[in-house]
């Protein structure tokens, strides 16, 4: 899609105007600088803002543990006994899986531990990972103890994809050669949606059946990708996923994190995996027995009963999801809004600095990377001073996330105008 912008101000405004989703910004709270202005808020990769709606949901909660206690477990508004039921639906949705499929538990990080307990089951011949590099440091750490936990050393046992020298993003036929060249000693290929440095979104259907076709599993962290690209885990057929929802699913501070399995998994009582009593199959789970009986879902994997005060915002926020009419409207709004961010970016000054996020739409979600040449930490400081929320990654990089949910197009306008006017 050619898309035809100008650098002049009343194009942003005309953009905004335009914009069938315009309305949305106002169900978030947006901070407010030292001016009592609101920021130019582009750190929805790190926190997404607060939805309005979620104080009445977290208050609820409040209301119900305060005057049912112990019965709120079953007598809630939303029961809490069951308070990840109401969330399966809409998190299918999001990651493009079957109900059956998702689960919503835990942290991230220890989401990405529980799928490699099932999936990483090292053999003689069959022992390696692949991952990227550089990935964030919490999944390196768990992939290297992962494999330290099997008596392994991560120098035999990790292979890196990393960019190509002077690039900066991983090329697809980079990782599909890899999987190649290791393929029948590959146990588990665990990549990225999109990168957390680069924003670059990767191949996620190629890479899979890549991986597949030499027998290896498949997992996907979906950090940075999930309520930002549309994403189809069941038709790509991934093995597995694992997301958090603070980011761009706007569920608050440490909020639930979530899981995946393709059905073929989730439904296969037999895996193993690290079991608790909420993974048991709820029509006997109150029996106490002590063998444990999966339900055949994700659900299985589920160990501690639901985080009550975690969940309840991002019922708030997949709501709005919901409303705005899911990914594909918001990632069209989103593809113009980056687009138009590139466009001014290419216009202010390609000297001072260079994007190092693919320019391919499809490349890419909602993130800019932008790699400074001169004085990073200055120009980074002259952007908070000016009320721009975005953030400095060393030695020169700044992430700048527009998000179709509560991003202007006036605000990429003025963002672009700071940075032109950096000496
Ligand atoms: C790509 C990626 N993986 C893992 C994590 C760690 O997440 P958590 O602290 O929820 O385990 C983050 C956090 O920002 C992340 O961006």
């Amino acid at each position: 899609m050619i898309m035809q912008f100008s650098a002049d101000e009343k194009f942003a405004k005309q953009l905004d105007a335009e914009d069938p989703l315009r309305s949305y910004r106002d169900k978030f709270h947006l901070p407010l600088g030292k001016d009592g202005k609101s920021l130019i808020y582009f750190a929805g990769n790190s926190l997404g803002l607060m939805p309005k709606s979620a104080r009445q949901i977290v208050d609820q909660e409040l209301d119900d543990w305060e005057k049912l206690g112990v019965d709120a477990h079953l007598g809630a508004k939303t029961p809490w006994y069951t308070y990840h039921e109401p969330l399966r639906e809409p998190t299918a949705q999001m990651v493009g899986a079957k109900p059956v499929e998702v689960i919503c538990m835990n942290s991230l990080t220890v989401n990405l531990h529980l799928m490699m307990a099932t999936f990483y089951r090292p053999t003689k011949s069959r022992f390696k990972i692949l991952m990227e590099d550089p990935a964030f440091p919490s999944d390196t750490y768990a992939i290297k103890t992962q494999i330290a936990h099997h008596g392994l050393d991560p120098k035999d046992a990790l292979i890196l994809a990393r960019p190509r020298q002077g690039e900066f993003t991983v090329r697809t036929e980079g990782i599909v050669d890899l999987i190649e060249k290791h393929g029948d000693q590959l146990a588990v290929v665990m990549v990225p949606g999109v990168n957390f440095f680069t924003g670059q979104l990767f191949d996620i259907p190629t890479i899979t059946k890549a991986a597949q076709t030499h027998g290896i599993t498949i997992g996907f962290d979906l950090a940075h990708a999930v309520g930002n690209v549309p994403l189809a885990m069941h038709d790509w057929n991934v093995d597995f996923a694992v997301w958090c929802s603070y980011k761009y699913l706007n569920a608050g501070p440490g909020a639930v994190a979530g899981a995946y399995l393709h059905e073929r998994h989730a439904t296969n009582t037999q895996l193993p995996r690290f079991a608790g009593w909420f993974g048991n199959d709820p029509n006997t789970r109150f029996q106490m027995e002590k063998e444990f009986v999966p339900v055949p879902s994700a659900d299985a994997w589920q160990i501690s009963n639901p985080p009550i005060f975690s969940m309840a915002p991002l019922r708030a926020s997949l709501s709005i999801f919901a409303e705005a009419g899911g990914m594909e409207p918001l990632r069209a709004k989103s593809v113009k809004l980056t687009g138009y961010l590139e466009f001014l970016l290419d216009n202010a000054g390609a000297k001072k600095f260079a994007v190092i996020t693919p320019r391919e739409t499809d490349a890419r979600g909602c993130q800019l990377s932008i790699l400074a040449h001169e004085h990073p930490k200055e120009l980074f400081q002259k952007l908070q001073a000016a009320g721009v929320k975005c953030d400095f990654r060393e030695p020169n990089v700044i992430r700048v996330a527009p998000t179709p949910l509560y991003n202007t197009f006036h605000e990429v306008w003025r963002f672009a105008q700071i940075l032109g006017s950096h000496k």
